[in-house]
């Protein structure tokens, strides 16, 4: 059920059993040559609400805009401060908190997101630590689409090292999925990506890139690794099936614990 299409009494009789909500959260940030800006966001509100048809989750509007500095040398890109998007977890969990709300599920969609979103969730936690606010703590939980068991395995089994970093087919092929036939018209590159260096996926995750200019210059076209012609729509298909199921099971036992 979406938080968005739904009333606040159908939001009171909810919380009597249960207190836990998903809150997608994606990017707005260029996905090379051939793929949507609004790829993560897409991606994350896609498996959260293929996840919640199954369960009688409430799901939050998408939180999708976020730190991506380092894209901002490429056309449509709009980057948050970490600093913002913190601000803004912050306000939204001490809304949801307020009505009593006590498990926060982030279905994350966008490597920058989880340094941010997990320092908010700190500061959050802080409050009950010094004594600030009584009670139970609430409990956040962040999980990326990626991460998930099942997800996880069928990517790398479909894509192998060409999955890369940014502007995956992963993600592509979900987007492909989601959009159909409004899924831009663009000529995807067909010449796989230069290789990336050993070690550098390790030395980058959670989007850890410098500035933009130099962001630019290391990788042209915005494929980071990515040989994203490979994405395909029925890779897509089962890619959000997989992702959703993943992330069913998440949920369920977080809510419950
Ligand atoms: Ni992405």
């Amino acid at each position: 059920m979406r938080l968005a299409e739904t009333t606040w009494p159908n939001v009171a009789r909810y919380l009597e059993g249960c207190k836990g909500i998903v809150i997608p959260v994606g990017s707005t940030e260029q996905h090379g040559p051939s793929g949507p800006i609004g790829t993560d966001a897409l991606v994350a509100q896609a498996i959260a609400e293929q996840a919640a048809r199954h369960g009688p989750w409430l799901v939050a509007p998408t939180l999708s805009l976020a730190p991506a500095q380092f894209n901002l040398g490429f056309a449509g890109t709009i980057s948050l401060r970490a600093s913002t998007l913190m601000a803004v977890v912050g306000d939204v969990l001490g809304s949801l908190a307020s009505q009593g709300f006590e498990r926060f599920y982030f279905l994350n969609g966008h490597g920058a997101n989880i340094a941010a979103v997990q320092a908010a969730c700190q500061d959050f936690y802080a409050q009950w630590s010094l004594g600030q606010r009584s009670g139970q703590a609430p409990q956040c939980r962040l999980r990326s689409w990626w991460d998930y068991p099942r997800a996880n395995d069928m990517r790398r089994e479909l894509y192998g090292q060409w999955e890369g970093m940014h502007a995956t087919p992963s993600e592509l092929s979900i987007a492909m999925a989601v959009l159909g036939s409004a899924y831009p018209i663009g000529q995807a590159i067909e010449q796989p990506p230069q290789r990336l260096p050993d070690g550098y996926a390790r030395l980058h995750a959670g989007d850890n890139h410098p500035d933009a200019h130099h962001h630019r210059e290391q990788f042209p076209d915005g494929r980071v690794g990515s040989h994203s012609a490979l994405a395909r729509p029925e890779h897509g298909q089962a890619l959000l099936e997989a992702a959703a199921q993943d992330a069913r099971e998440d949920i369920t036992q977080f809510f419950a614990s």
